[in-house]
Protein backbone atom coordinates (compact mmCIF):
# COMPACT_ATOMS: atom_id res chain seq x y z
CA UNK A 1 0.00 0.00 0.00
CA UNK A 2 1.60 3.03 -1.22
CA UNK A 3 0.38 6.62 0.49
CA UNK A 4 0.53 9.39 -1.72
CA UNK A 5 -0.29 13.14 -1.88
CA UNK A 6 -3.70 13.39 -3.96
CA UNK A 7 -2.59 16.17 -7.18
CA UNK A 8 -4.83 16.99 -10.05
CA UNK A 9 -4.45 14.22 -12.24
CA UNK A 10 -6.02 11.92 -9.14
CA UNK A 11 -9.55 14.06 -9.30
CA UNK A 12 -11.63 12.02 -11.78
CA UNK A 13 -10.88 9.08 -9.53
CA UNK A 14 -10.95 10.42 -6.07
CA UNK A 15 -14.79 11.28 -7.07
CA UNK A 16 -16.09 7.82 -7.98
CA UNK A 17 -13.92 6.44 -4.82
CA UNK A 18 -16.17 8.54 -2.70
CA UNK A 19 -19.21 7.95 -4.42
CA UNK A 20 -18.52 4.88 -3.59
CA UNK A 21 -17.95 5.39 -0.21
CA UNK A 22 -20.02 8.25 1.17
CA UNK A 23 -23.83 8.40 0.54
CA UNK A 24 -24.24 12.19 1.00
CA UNK A 25 -21.98 12.52 -2.24
CA UNK A 26 -25.53 10.74 -4.09
CA UNK A 27 -27.86 12.91 -2.66
CA UNK A 28 -29.60 14.66 -4.80
CA UNK A 29 -31.63 16.61 -2.06
CA UNK A 30 -27.88 18.11 -0.61
CA UNK A 31 -26.08 19.93 -3.96
CA UNK A 32 -23.81 21.69 -1.92
CA UNK A 33 -22.16 18.44 -1.41
CA UNK A 34 -20.43 18.35 -4.41
CA UNK A 35 -17.04 16.08 -4.23
CA UNK A 36 -15.48 17.02 -6.94
CA UNK A 37 -15.69 20.73 -5.86
CA UNK A 38 -14.50 19.91 -2.77
CA UNK A 39 -11.52 18.22 -3.83
CA UNK A 40 -10.96 21.21 -6.36
CA UNK A 41 -10.81 24.02 -3.74
CA UNK A 42 -8.54 21.81 -1.20
CA UNK A 43 -5.48 21.07 -3.74
CA UNK A 44 -6.09 24.72 -4.94
CA UNK A 45 -5.28 25.57 -1.00
CA UNK A 46 -1.66 23.89 -1.76
CA UNK A 47 -1.54 22.72 1.79
CA UNK A 48 -0.19 19.43 0.87
CA UNK A 49 -2.69 17.82 3.34
CA UNK A 50 -4.43 15.41 1.09
CA UNK A 51 -3.62 12.13 0.83
CA UNK A 52 -4.84 8.38 -1.27
CA UNK A 53 -3.91 5.45 -0.64
CA UNK A 54 -2.95 2.86 -3.66
CA UNK A 55 -2.59 -0.64 -4.17
CA UNK A 56 -1.16 -1.28 -7.46
CA UNK A 57 -3.11 0.72 -9.84
CA UNK A 58 -5.99 0.43 -7.60
CA UNK A 59 -7.19 3.54 -5.82
CA UNK A 60 -8.34 2.17 -2.72
CA UNK A 61 -8.37 5.49 0.41
CA UNK A 62 -8.50 9.01 0.90
CA UNK A 63 -7.83 10.89 4.16
CA UNK A 64 -7.57 14.74 4.14
CA UNK A 65 -6.26 16.95 6.63
CA UNK A 66 -6.47 21.01 7.73
CA UNK A 67 -3.86 22.81 10.30
CA UNK A 68 -4.52 26.45 11.35
CA UNK A 69 -1.63 26.88 13.57
CA UNK A 70 -3.96 25.95 16.24
CA UNK A 71 -5.47 22.67 15.39
CA UNK A 72 -5.50 19.75 13.31
CA UNK A 73 -8.62 18.51 11.77
CA UNK A 74 -9.16 15.01 9.86
CA UNK A 75 -11.82 14.66 7.50
CA UNK A 76 -12.43 12.72 4.19
CA UNK A 77 -11.05 9.32 5.95
CA UNK A 78 -12.44 6.66 3.74
CA UNK A 79 -11.70 2.88 2.58
CA UNK A 80 -13.19 1.42 -0.36
CA UNK A 81 -15.67 -0.73 1.44
CA UNK A 82 -13.76 -4.05 -0.37
CA UNK A 83 -10.49 -2.70 1.22
CA UNK A 84 -12.11 -2.40 4.47
CA UNK A 85 -10.85 -4.64 7.61
CA UNK A 86 -6.98 -4.56 6.39
CA UNK A 87 -5.84 -1.43 8.19
CA UNK A 88 -5.46 0.87 5.55
CA UNK A 89 -7.58 3.52 7.33
CA UNK A 90 -5.00 2.78 10.46
CA UNK A 91 -2.42 3.57 8.37
CA UNK A 92 -3.57 7.14 6.53
CA UNK A 93 -4.59 8.28 10.05
CA UNK A 94 -0.89 7.56 11.02
CA UNK A 95 0.36 9.48 8.08
CA UNK A 96 -1.91 11.93 8.33
CA UNK A 97 -0.80 12.34 12.18
CA UNK A 98 2.57 12.55 11.37
CA UNK A 99 2.50 15.03 9.02
CA UNK A 100 0.44 17.33 11.11
CA UNK A 101 2.95 16.66 13.69
CA UNK A 102 5.71 17.61 11.54
CA UNK A 103 4.27 20.86 11.21
CA UNK A 104 4.02 21.89 15.05
CA UNK A 105 0.16 20.68 15.32
CA UNK A 106 -0.55 19.93 19.19
CA UNK A 107 -3.86 18.57 18.70
CA UNK A 108 -6.12 16.88 16.10
CA UNK A 109 -9.80 16.47 16.06
CA UNK A 110 -12.57 15.07 14.28
CA UNK A 111 -16.31 15.03 13.65
CA UNK A 112 -18.21 11.97 13.34
CA UNK A 113 -21.84 11.94 12.60
CA UNK A 114 -23.65 10.39 15.63
CA UNK A 115 -25.26 7.52 13.46
CA UNK A 116 -21.70 6.29 11.98
CA UNK A 117 -20.96 3.72 14.88
CA UNK A 118 -18.54 1.68 12.88
CA UNK A 119 -16.99 5.26 12.27
CA UNK A 120 -16.71 5.97 16.49
CA UNK A 121 -15.60 2.43 17.14
CA UNK A 122 -12.69 2.87 14.60
CA UNK A 123 -11.54 6.22 15.95
CA UNK A 124 -12.15 4.75 19.63
CA UNK A 125 -9.88 2.21 18.29
CA UNK A 126 -6.92 5.04 17.00
CA UNK A 127 -6.46 6.53 20.18
CA UNK A 128 -9.58 9.33 20.04
CA UNK A 129 -12.12 10.10 23.25
CA UNK A 130 -14.95 12.65 22.77
CA UNK A 131 -14.38 16.15 23.79
CA UNK A 132 -16.68 18.03 26.25
CA UNK A 133 -17.99 20.08 22.99
CA UNK A 134 -21.24 20.65 20.93
CA UNK A 135 -20.11 20.93 17.25
CA UNK A 136 -21.84 24.09 15.87
CA UNK A 137 -21.74 25.13 12.21
CA UNK A 138 -22.94 28.14 9.45
CA UNK A 139 -23.12 27.53 6.10
CA UNK A 140 -21.19 30.59 4.16
C1 LIG B 1 -14.06 4.01 9.17
C2 LIG B 1 -13.14 3.45 8.08
C3 LIG B 1 -12.31 4.59 7.50
C4 LIG B 1 -12.19 2.43 8.73
O1 LIG B 1 -11.25 2.01 7.76
P1 LIG B 1 -10.59 0.54 7.81
O2 LIG B 1 -9.45 0.52 6.86
O3 LIG B 1 -11.65 -0.49 7.60
O4 LIG B 1 -10.09 0.48 9.31
P2 LIG B 1 -8.85 -0.39 9.88
O5 LIG B 1 -8.84 -1.71 9.19
O6 LIG B 1 -7.61 0.43 9.80
O7 LIG B 1 -9.32 -0.58 11.38
C5 LIG B 1 -8.55 -0.18 12.50
C6 LIG B 1 -9.30 -0.58 13.75
O8 LIG B 1 -10.50 0.18 13.86
C7 LIG B 1 -11.56 -0.63 14.39
N1 LIG B 1 -12.66 -0.65 13.39
C8 LIG B 1 -12.60 -0.25 12.10
N2 LIG B 1 -13.82 -0.32 11.53
C9 LIG B 1 -14.65 -0.78 12.48
C10 LIG B 1 -16.05 -1.06 12.50
N3 LIG B 1 -16.83 -0.88 11.41
N4 LIG B 1 -16.59 -1.53 13.65
C11 LIG B 1 -15.81 -1.72 14.74
N5 LIG B 1 -14.48 -1.46 14.78
C12 LIG B 1 -13.92 -1.00 13.67
C13 LIG B 1 -10.99 -1.99 14.66
O9 LIG B 1 -10.60 -2.02 16.01
C14 LIG B 1 -9.75 -2.03 13.79
O10 LIG B 1 -8.73 -2.77 14.36
P3 LIG B 1 -8.58 -4.36 14.01
O11 LIG B 1 -8.45 -4.43 12.51
O12 LIG B 1 -7.37 -4.71 14.75
O13 LIG B 1 -9.84 -4.97 14.50
C15 LIG B 1 -13.94 2.72 6.97
O14 LIG B 1 -14.83 1.81 7.57
C16 LIG B 1 -14.74 3.64 6.07
O15 LIG B 1 -14.24 4.13 5.06
N6 LIG B 1 -16.03 3.90 6.44
C17 LIG B 1 -16.91 4.76 5.60
C18 LIG B 1 -16.50 6.21 5.64
C19 LIG B 1 -16.46 6.75 7.06
O16 LIG B 1 -17.34 6.50 7.86
N7 LIG B 1 -15.36 7.50 7.36
C20 LIG B 1 -15.16 8.09 8.66
C21 LIG B 1 -15.86 9.38 8.76
S1 LIG B 1 -15.61 10.15 10.34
Amino acid sequence: MQIQPVVAADIDAVVGLWREIFPEYNDPTRPQRDPRTNIVRKLAFGDGLFWLARDGDALVATAMAGYDGHRGWLYSLGVHPSQRGKGVGRLLVAHAEAELARRGCPKVNIQVLDSNSGAHAFWRAAGYQPDPVVSLGRRL
